[in-house]
């Protein structure tokens, strides 16, 4: 072996052992640099006669060329590697939950309102909305209140200064239910809607705010009674507080856009020294909470909304969600709701995560 091939050898096997990038620039100015063992080689081809060049050139310049040849693909199969292993070691799994829970929250009036949509849904109920600032005849005259009626007084209004389209005062809507006039002059039975929202009256303390949430609920189509009212309400109170021993009574009521009109009542108990929805309400400590108002659409509605009360009827209900949040989750200050307080939220807030479904329960 000439010293060439031996030199050229080493070079290679330093080559194959280089195991980074900066070990192999190490070989290549050993071997190829300026001052580099075989560029050395190259420089004696000058001093060479010219039939020594023509054996000993061809050597030389092989042993170069293999040499960096070796060291480019060693190259190559290096920088293959670290970006292997940058991306192995980047690699984000999307399956996997959040690491970190989100730093919001979602509001108790927001989770019922989903938990609402959700056990109606079942029932085949759609959700419907209206607008907040109403006109007087949304509000009022077509739910059968009429201008001189005392119920106006006792919703404590708020007025907007300007008038609205028909010229009377627009109205901050007191309750839900202009949402059934929406719906029956927008739609044709049969109808099944729930409808979720603000509502407004000028009235505050501890159990009050003036603005405040409400459902309503509305079915209309042939044959409806109250039957049907009373085992949908039964329905929706079992799935929303989650327990099947709940009792309703129906007390006798005046809503002069229903007739006849019941306020309901649910039941409660007391089991391990706290209150509960459910149970015996005429055990020990038991009794009765008030819910929501209902009854049968009162035929001066439906022809209101252009409806034959003769071919249609219905029931209507509206119920207070920020009441409902209260009771299920046990808050005891209403305005406490509406204060924006961090810790508040922290406490009573629900993980955008927790997605209520009837089969998970809707409050879990
Ligand atoms: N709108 C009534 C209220 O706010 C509740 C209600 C709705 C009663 C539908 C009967 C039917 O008090």
């Amino acid at each position: 072996m000439t010293d060439i091939d031996e030199m050229k050898a080493r070079y290679l096997t330093q080559v194959d052992a280089a195991q980074d990038l900066d070990a192999l620039e190490a070989v290549r100015v050993a071997a190829l640099g300026k001052k580099g063992a075989i560029s050395e080689q190259l420089k004696t081809l000058g001093k060479m006669s010219p039939e020594e060049r023509q054996t000993q050139g061809p050597i030389i310049q092989g042993a170069r060329g293999a040499v960096a040849d070796a060291i480019q693909a060693r190259k190559d199969a290096l920088e293959r590697a670290a970006l292997d292993a940058q991306l192995a070691g980047e690699r984000i799994d999307m399956s996997l939950p959040a690491p970190v829970a989100p730093a919001g929250s979602v509001h108790p009036v927001a989770q019922v309102m989903d938990e609402l949509a959700e056990i109606f849904a079942d029932l085949g109920f759609a959700v419907a909305t209206g607008p907040e600032i109403e006109t007087d005849w949304y509000n009022f005259t077509a739910l059968n209140i009429p201008e001189t009626h005392p119920a106006r007084a006792e919703h404590d209004t708020f007025y907007t200064a300007e008038n609205g389209p028909d010229g009377t005062p627009m109205v901050l809507r007191t309750h839900t239910s202009p949402v059934q006039i929406r719906t029956m002059t927008s739609q044709k039975p049969p109808i099944r809607i729930i409808a979720p929202g603000r509502t407004y009256r000028s009235d505050s303390d501890a159990t009050h705010t003036p603005m405040f949430h409400q459902v309503e609920g509305l079915v209309i189509d042939r044959g409806i009674h109250m039957g049907h009212l009373k085992w949908t309400l039964e329905t929706f109170v079992k799935a929303f507080f989650e327990r099947d021993d709940i009792v309703l009574r129906l007390r006798p009521s005046y809503f002069p856009f229903t007739e006849p009109s019941a306020e309901v009542d649910v039941g409660f108990s007391v089991e391990n020294g706290k209150r509960v929805i459910g149970g015996d309400p005429e055990g020990p400590n038991g009794g009765w909470l008030e819910i929501l108002g209902s009854g049968m659409v009162h035929p001066k509605v439906t022809s209101a909304c252009g409806l034959d009360p003769e071919e249609y009827q219905g029931f209507a209900f509206g119920c207070g969600i920020d009441r409902l949040a209260m009771l299920k989750y046990g808050m005891d200050d209403l305005r406490a709701f509406f204060d924006g307080d961090l810790r508040w939220l922290k406490h009573y807030g629900f993980s955008t995560l927790d997605i209520p479904t009837l089969s998970t329960g809707v409050g879990a």
